[in-house]
């Protein structure tokens, strides 16, 4: 061994004690994998590096996270098992290099050229923790020269750790989602348990009997929302959530939204108005996502208003940007909250006075939002009211 060779590879020991140490202090996925993939470039010298994540249940192989090239329209998007090199990686459990990928027809191309990169070279390895594959680490594309035994060496060992940091972050984000659930089941389930308990007493008047009916009502609806906003959030958290995209009327889609929520907020109440230009351009996204964002937050504005208030829904399109804006003249929002707004079942002190929620109404709207490409803002001033505003880019 030369000293140089010996030299470098020390560096890149080095390097890798500095990434793991670094992967083991998240738990967040998402800054995770894009550490990941960060480091896999570093670590090899390539132009780009990508991760596939693996469901074994369902077999299903779908992009992630790519260095750079970034594009979270196609997360989630599904790559063939059967035919594609990260599906050879997966069923044989080995690393690959493959040196010119033009001579390969198991390349995979379609996702590269979404993200506008053309794969010449490539180093695959499968992420491996537990002895079970969760995925593939791919670095696309050696800046110089080819990619090397000892390429292979380093992003097999980052391999191993990114697997075990997944792992734990999945299982973390599990065992958070489901005892916030079960917690939050506990309210609704004791509520039952009264009502129906009382139901079974022979003495209650009809009156109270219908009372006790209508509870019941109420709270089943209640768990039935909650189970699908609990689900919504470990789809879009565990990245396994496709956006299933289609370009469509965001004029028609707002309007639609405004007429689920008019009869509600008029028996609160409330003054709604809708102002969309005609001219609002075309958008392409996943619709039904779409309009359970913009749902949540009217919702949120009809909850959060006492009688008497007004809620606007209002859209502007500017030559690079369509925005909408959801007005209200609510209760408004105490300014050291809102930094802790759209994190899952923050609820701002007092809001249990004014309406039934679980606090994940918007986690899943800012994700959705994100996931678009897009941003959302907040403004609020208690006692006045509060404007939430989606800025969405126009391709
Ligand atoms: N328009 C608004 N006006 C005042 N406060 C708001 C408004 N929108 C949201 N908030 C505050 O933000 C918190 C979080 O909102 P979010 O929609 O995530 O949860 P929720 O409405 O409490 O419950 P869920 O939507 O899960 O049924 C609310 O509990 C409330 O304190
Ligand atoms: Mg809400």
């Amino acid at each position: 061994m030369t000293g140089k060779t010996n030299r470098s590879q020390i560096s890149r020991y080095k390097k890798i004690i500095s990434i793991s140490n670094d992967l083991a202090s998240t738990l967040d996925l998402d800054i995770l994998l894009k550490r990941i993939v960060e480091a896999a470039v570093e670590l090899t010298n390539a132009e780009a590096a990508s991760i596939l994540l693996y469901d074994e249940r369902l077999e299903r192989l779908y992009f992630q996270t790519a260095s750079q090239y970034d594009d979270p329209l196609l997360r989630g998007l599904d790559v063939p098992v059967e035919g594609s090199i990260a599906g050879w990686i997966v069923k044989n459990r080995q690393p690959i290099i493959i040196h010119d990928a033009k001579k390969d027809d198991r390349l995979y191309q379609q996702i590269g050229k979404s993200l506008g990169l053309l794969t010449k070279s490539l180093l695959g390895v499968p992420l491996i923790a537990k002895d079970k594959v969760s995925g593939v680490l791919e670095a696309i594309n050696k800046r110089q020269g080819r990619f090397s035994s000892e390429d292979q060496e380093s992003l097999m060992t980052l391999g191993a750790q990114a697997a075990v940091a997944i792992e734990n972050s999945r299982l973390f984000q599990q065992f958070d989602l489901i005892s916030e659930f079960v917690h939050e089941l506990r309210t609704p389930l004791a509520s039952l348990r009264t009502a129906t308990h009382l139901l079974t007493h022979p003495e209650i008047s009809d009156e109270k009997r219908e009372q006790l009916a209508r509870n019941i009502q109420r709270e089943t609806m209640r768990l039935a929302e909650m189970s699908s906003d609990f689900l919504s959030v470990a789809r879009l958290e565990s990245g396994r959530s496709q956006f299933q995209l289609d370009e469509f009327d965001l004029r028609e889609l707002l309007n639609e939204c405004f007429q689920l929520i008019i009869d509600q907020a008029e028996e609160s109440g409330l003054f709604c108005n809708v102002e969309i230009p005609a001219d609002l351009p075309r958008f392409t996204g996943d619709r039904d996502k779409f309009k359970q964002a913009v749902l949540n937050l009217l919702s949120n504005a009809i909850k959060y208003t006492p009688a008497g208030g007004k809620v606007l829904l209002e859209a502007e399109a500017g030559p690079e940007e369509i925005s909408i804006a959801i007005h209200d003249t609510g209760i408004g929002i105490p300014a050291k909250y809102l930094d802790r707004l759209f994190s899952k079942f923050f609820r701002a002190p007092g809001s249990e006075r004014m309406a039934q929620g679980t606090g994940l109404g918007l986690s899943i709207v800012k994700r959705i939002i994100e996931g678009h490409g897009g941003r959302i803002e907040v403004e609020s001033e208690v006692g006045v009211g509060t404007s939430f505003t989606i800025h969405l880019t126009v391709k």
